[in-house]
């Protein structure tokens, strides 16, 4: 689909005399990447953020909303005759914003980029996720989910598998719901603490798995509804705080995108084995999903295998798939909310992306904010924002992943290279960031 190809569901005229008027929710790095990428597209007339961050209202318009409040999320794409919403964060997609939106007339027939809650659960649901993957035969680790009632079925079977063991809690718990123990007794303890109540209701069900040995990657894809997909380029991220991989887990560190490993053969593996059954599988069950499936994958040696779906981009992912994502995103998202993605291709720049993200000295503990930060300008990369705030008219830091310094290179190594010296120049007190980014697979 072009431009002129363009109608308006709403007004039925084509872009020329209408663009889009086009809502994105979230305010983090990832939407300030996607907003980054959405307003460089000529189909788009007015692109909003809810809420935004001082990074998107470069290239938007920020409005003071809450993605978490469905009514006034309706109530601004009615006034505001607003033709699209992508949805960002995962959250408003659990909790069903999709099918609020649909249930309204008056929103019914607006296009909203994101699954209903049925599809979301692929994300918020491990168990429903696992129990999918085993239905359409798609390839992850072994596992059994037990609730409160199975506490000692559960023990058992830990027994049966070999060290580490993977214990995740069934709900959405922010990123912190996945635990990795090395003994069998640290394993039995988190499953009581697990079920006991340690993650609230998302841990009443704990999914046990086998642990899987390779190496992780992002794969991403547009999916209609309809049985059509577009894969998006494929990314890397870099979840610990320390360098070498060590430290707590944080939101994500940096990313990299092409990645190395995921050569042509193992990306149709992919696309084979893992993306046409996920597809197949919804229109199956009849998952009416139109949005971003986030394929979270290991490559066992040379098998991918999937960890988690998220119905959502990734992020730090986004922050290097919108740099290498060459097509124009807009008729992508059309074709998606359509159901006409079918014979539609994302075309990727040939040049390679990094992305290292500054955060706060502390995180993903607690850390203090407010600092001025200096630098952005004058760097080479491109600087999106993730936890920045307006303070009298200065930058300052506002969140614990403060700026992703992205940047684009003829290579990776000269990507990581611009990014690293963006790192650098960029200051604010009490900045750190890992200095291994990409490192493992140059
Ligand atoms: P998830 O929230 O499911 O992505 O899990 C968080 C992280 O835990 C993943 O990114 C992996 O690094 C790790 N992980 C999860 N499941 C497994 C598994 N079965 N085997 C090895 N590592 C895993
Ligand atoms: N970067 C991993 C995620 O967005 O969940």
């Amino acid at each position: 689909m072009n431009n002129s190809d363009f109608t308006c569901p709403q007004c039925g005229s084509a872009a020329a005399e209408h663009g889009l008027r086009l809502l994105l929710l979230g305010s983090g790095g990832r939407e300030h990447a996607l907003a980054w990428k959405i307003a460089q597209s000529p189909l788009v007339q007015t692109l909003y953020i809810a809420p935004g961050n001082p990074g998107t209202s470069a290239v938007g318009v920020n409005v003071a909303l809450s993605p978490s409040d469905f009514p006034a999320v309706a109530t601004f794409v009615k006034e505001h005759s607003v033709d699209m919403v992508v949805c960002g964060p995962e959250q408003p997609l659990v909790d069903g914003l999709a099918d609020y939106l649909a249930a309204d007339p008056d929103t019914a027939g607006v296009a909203f980029i994101g699954p209903k809650k049925a599809g979301a659960a692929l994300e918020g649901s491990k168990d429903f996720a696992k129990a999918f993957m085993l239905r359409h035969c798609i390839p992850t680790a072994a596992y059994r989910t037990f609730d409160g009632t199975m506490a000692a079925e559960a023990k058992q079977y830990l027994r049966t598998l070999t060290p580490p063991l993977v214990l995740k809690a069934d709900g959405l718990c922010a990123g912190k719901g996945v635990l990795i123990l090395p003994t069998h007794a640290e394993a039995g303890q988190a499953l009581d603490e697990m079920l006991g109540g340690k993650f609230g209701t998302a841990s009443a069900r704990v999914v046990i798995e086998e642990y899987l040995h390779g190496i992780e990657l992002s794969v991403f894809a547009l999916v209609d509804g309809n049985g059509g997909y577009v894969i998006l380029p494929e990314a890397k991220d870099y979840k610990r705080i320390g360098e070498g991989d060590t430290g707590p887990n944080t939101g994500g560190m940096g990313s990299v995108s092409p990645v190395p490993f995921a050569d042509a053969d193992f990306m149709r593996r992919v696309e084979e084995e893992v993306v046409k059954p996920t597809v197949r599988g919804l229109v199956e069950d009849g998952i009416p999903y139109k949005g971003f499936v986030f394929f979270g994958l290991m490559n066992c040696g040379g098998a991918p295998k999937v960890i988690e779906y998220n119905c959502r981009m990734g992020d730090p992912e986004t922050e290097t798939v919108m740099l290498r994502l060459k097509s124009d995103l807009v008729p992508l998202l059309q074709a998606t909310a359509d159901g006409t993605l079918a014979g539609m291709q994302a075309e990727a720049d040939p040049r390679a992306a990094a992305c290292v993200m500054l955060v706060s000295g502390g995180y993903p503990g607690s850390y203090p904010k407010g600092f001025p930060i200096i630098g952005t300008a004058e760097a080479e990369s491109v600087v999106f924002h993730a936890g920045t705030a307006e303070k009298d008219g200065t930058l300052v830091t506002a969140g614990g992943r403060v700026l992703a310094v992205s940047s684009y290179g003829a290579t990776l190594k000269d990507a990581l290279a611009t990014s690293f010296s963006g790192a650098t120049q960029i200051d604010f007190q009490g900045k750190y960031f890992r200095r291994d980014i990409g490192s493992d697979v140059l």
